[in-house]
C-alpha cells in the first residue's frame, strides 16, 4: 500500500474479527514502531504485548471491555528517567512525543497489513502496573489494541487546513504536486489484488501478475513491459493511453474498462481474452495475439490494428467505425451487430470470417463474379 493510502485509510478501530495475529505480524508492527524518530535517538519507549487471551481479560478492570476483544493489545510505556536526567525539565515532553510517533507508525503499518487499531488514553493508570507486574520505571502512556477490523469504518471529519494552520510571513506559490509514478519491477505476484486505487503512469516491468484482479483502478498511461497478466481480471479500470510491450494477457478479462488511445506494441499475447463494454477507441495494437477472444460491446472507432491474430474470435456489438485493420489474421472470426462504416481491411486473411452469419470471402467472390 502506498504511504498516502495508508494515511488516508487509517481509522481508529474499535471492533475486531476473531482473527489472531501471528508473532511475525506483531513483530512487523513493533518494528514499524521502533523506526520512529525519538529525542536524541534514546528510544524511550517500551512495549508490553498482551496476545494471551486470559491476560487481555484482565484489562477489563482498567479500561472499556471492547479493548480486550482485540487479538493483541500493546501497553505502550516510557522509561522517562534517562531523558529527564539528560535534558532536564524540557525533556519531560520527549517520552510522550517519542511514544506517540511510534504509535502512529504502528497504526500505519497495521493499516498497510489490512489491520486497524486505536490509541487509548482512557484507562486506570494507577492499577495498570500492578495488574501486569510492570516495574514502576515503566510508565504506561497508552494502550494500543490492534486487530482485523470487523467492518469498514467511515472517516472522521477534519477541520479545514485554514482553521488549524496559518503562514507567518510570505506564503509560497500555489504550485501543484506531481503524481508519483507507481513502479513494480521484477516481482512474482500471482493473484495480487489492486482495488480502488489510482496508479496513473504506473510502470509494470518483468512482473508475473497472473490471475491478478484490478477493480476500479486508474491505470491511465500505465506501461507494461515483459509482464505476465494471464488470467488477470480488470473491472472499471481506466487504462487510457496505456502501453503494452511483450505482455502476456492470455485469458485476461476486461469489463467496463477504458483502454482508449492505448498502444499494444510487440508480442502482446491476449489469447482467449474477454473484453466486455470496453472503450478502445483510437487504440493502436501491433503484433498482438488475440485469437479465440470474445469482444462484446467494445468501442474501437478509429482503432489501428496491424498484424493482429483475431482468428476464431467472437466480436459482437463492436464499433469499428473508421478503424483500419492491416496484415491481420481474421480466419474464422465472427462479427455480429458490428459497425464498419469507413473501416478498412487490408491484406488480411478473411477465410471463414463471417459478418452477421455471412461468409465474407464467399460474398466477395460472388460479388466479383456478378460484376
Ligand atoms: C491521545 C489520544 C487518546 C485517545 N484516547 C482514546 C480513548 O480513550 N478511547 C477511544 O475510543 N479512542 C481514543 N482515541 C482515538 C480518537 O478518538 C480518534 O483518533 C479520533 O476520534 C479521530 O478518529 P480517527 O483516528 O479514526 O481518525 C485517542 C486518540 C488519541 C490521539
Amino acid at each position: 500500500m502506498e504511504l498516502q493510502n495508508a494515511i488516508e485509510s487509517r481509522r481508529s478501530t474499535r471492533e475486531f474479527t476473531e482473527r489472531k495475529l501471528t508473532k511475525a505480524e506483531i513483530n512487523e508492527i513493533l518494528r514499524a514502531g521502533i523506526l520512529a524518530p525519538s529525542a536524541c535517538n534514546m528510544q524511550s519507549w517500551y512495549f508490553y504485548i498482551l496476545a494471551d487471551e486470559a491476560e487481555r481479560e484482565k484489562l477489563k478492570e482498567v479500561c472499556a471491555d471492547w479493548i480486550s476483544a482485540a487479538p493483541v493489545v500493546f501497553i505502550v510505556c516510557t522509561d522517562d528517567n534517562g531523558i529527564v536526567s539528560r535534558f532536564g525539565e524540557r525533556g519531560r515532553k520527549f517520552p510522550m512525543q517519542d511514544t506517540s510517533l511510534a504509535m502512529e507508525n504502528m497504526l500505519l503499518k497495521a493499516t498497510d497489513m489490512g489491520l486497524g487499531g486505536c490509541i487509548i488514553g482512557a484507562y486506570k493508570q494507577d492499577r495498570l502496573n500492578e495488574l501486569f507486574n510492570i516495574p514502576n520505571e515503566h510508565t504506561a502512556v497508552s494502550l494500543l489494541p490492534i486487530g482485523e477490523p470487523k467492518e469498514k469504518i467511515p472517516p472522521r471529519d477534519r477541520k479545514p487546513l485554514g482553521d488549524v494552520s496559518s503562514y507567518i510571513g510570505e506564503e509560497p506559490e500555489e504550485g501543484e504536486i506531481k503524481p508519483k509514478q507507481f513502479e513494480l519491477k521484477h516481482a512474482y505476484l500471482p493473484n495480487a489484488e489492486f482495488s480502488d486505487i489510482g496508479l496513473p503512469n504506473a510502470l509494470f516491468d518483468d512482473v508475473n501478475l497472473s490471475e491478478a484482479k484490478f477493480n476500479n483502478v486508474d491505470l491511465s498511461k500505465a506501461e507494461y513491459g515483459d509482464i505476465n497478466l494471464s488470467g488477470a481480471k480488470y473491472s472499471a479500470a481506466n487504462m487510457t493511453g496505456a502501453e503494452f510491450k511483450c505482455v502476456e494477457l492470455n485469458g485476461a478479462k476486461f469489463g467496463c474498462c477504458e483502454i482508449c488511445e492505448s498502444e499494444g506494441k510487440y508480442c502482446v499475447e491476449m489469447k482467449e481474452a474477454l473484453f466486455d463494454s470496453v472503450d478502445m477507441n483510437a487504440a493502436k495494437l501491433n503484433h498482438c495475439r488475440l485469437e479465440s477472444s470474445v469482444l462484446t460491446d467494445v468501442k474501437m472507432a478509429g482503432a489501428k490494428l496491424y498484424d493482429i491474430d483475431l482468428d476464431e474470435s467472437d466480436l459482437s456489438g463492436v464499433n469499428m467505425v473508421g478503424s483500419r485493420v492491416q496484415c491481420s489474421n481474421l480466419y474464422g472470426a465472427s462479427f455480429k451487430n458490428c459497425c464498419f462504416a469507413n473501416a478498412s481491411l487490408e491484406s488480411c486473411d478473411i477465410e471463414g470470417m463471417t459478418v452477421d452469419g455471412v461468409n465474407v470471402a464467399e460474398a466477395i467472390e460472388a460479388f466479383k463474379a456478378k460484376k
